[in-house]
């Protein structure tokens, strides 16, 4: 018979260890992983972090990653090699606010970087809490670039018709002039597609294979993703703390 107070102390420690909520956003270029991913960590007070809207802010700011990073013409929709990405994202989640838990959008992107996210997560006994899959026909996805708005300072994205900032033109957070990123061109965009379907679409088959993925219909209008979004979460957790407690009890 087990000991009570021993099995308690176990639970609390399996709810610690699965607390530190990890998520990956996965899904085409204009899923909505950047819209979705700034509710997410208002939501559930965690930071996210972008690998393109890191690589952007390092070109942006002339430091030694962003000159790298412009060897690999991210603007024409190719990818960084994993070793450099790979490396950003080590360095990035090691700082103190990722402390509390993080999600990740639009890394992995290659089954290297997942193992290389799974042996970092390891490391520090921690594991992946769940996968989004943003899932949404091309088609709906295509229209949305023309319209798409970003602030060039912090990054936060708009749509013209979709979620337009409250003065035309400029950033809600700090009244910068809004700009068209430039890989949001139609010729740019087909590549973005074509790589994405070629190098990460398999990411699908691996994580729903490990029982993390849960799909989200990205087509629906954004309050109604986000709503889908935290129900998918919610349900991740619990399967997270249901993983820890069977792990705990094979490591007794
Ligand atoms: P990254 O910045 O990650 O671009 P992406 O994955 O192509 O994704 P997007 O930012 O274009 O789309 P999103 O899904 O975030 O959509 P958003 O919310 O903005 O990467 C850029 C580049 O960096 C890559 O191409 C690659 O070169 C490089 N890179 C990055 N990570 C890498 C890695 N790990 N490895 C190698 N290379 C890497 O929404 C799009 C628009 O639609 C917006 O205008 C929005 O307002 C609107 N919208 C959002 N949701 C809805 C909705 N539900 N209905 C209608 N409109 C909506």
């Amino acid at each position: 018979m087990p000991d009570p107070a021993r099995l308690s102390v176990d639970w609390r420690q399996a709810v610690r260890r699965s607390a530190r909520m990890i998520l990956v956003l996965l899904g085409p270029p204009g899923a909505g992983k950047g819209t979705q991913g700034a509710r997410i960590a208002v939501h559930y007070d965690i930071p996210t972090i972008s690998t393109g809207a890191l690589f952007r802010d390092a070109v942006q700011r002339g430091t030694k990653l962003g000159r790298t990073i412009q060897k690999y013409r991210i603007d024409k929709g190719e990818y960084v090699p994993d070793e450099v990405v790979v490396d950003a994202v080590k360095q990035r989640i090691a700082e103190p606010d990722c402390a509390a838990g993080f999600l990740v959008d639009g890394f992995p992107r290659t089954i290297p970087q997942a193992d290389a996210f799974d042996s970092m997560l390891t490391e520090q006994e921690l594991s992946v809490t769940g996968v989004l899959d943003f899932d949404a026909p091309i088609n709906d996805i295509v229209g949305r670039f023309s319209g798409r708005r970003v602030c060039p300072v912090d990054g936060s994205t708009y749509h013209v018709t979709v979620q337009p900032p409250i003065v035309a033109g400029l950033c809600d957070i700090c009244r910068t002039p809004l700009m068209i990123r430039p890989d949001d061109e139609d010729a740019v965009v087909r590549r973005r597609l074509e790589v994405y379907q070629e190098k990460t679409a398999p990411l699908r088959e691996y994580y729903h294979g490990r029982g993390l993925l849960r799909e989200v219909d990205a087509s629906a209008e954004p309050e109604t993703v986000f709503a889908q979004v935290i129900t998918a979460i919610e349900l991740l957790r619990a399967q997270s703390r249901e993983r820890s407690k069977q792990q705990d009890s094979q490591d007794r």
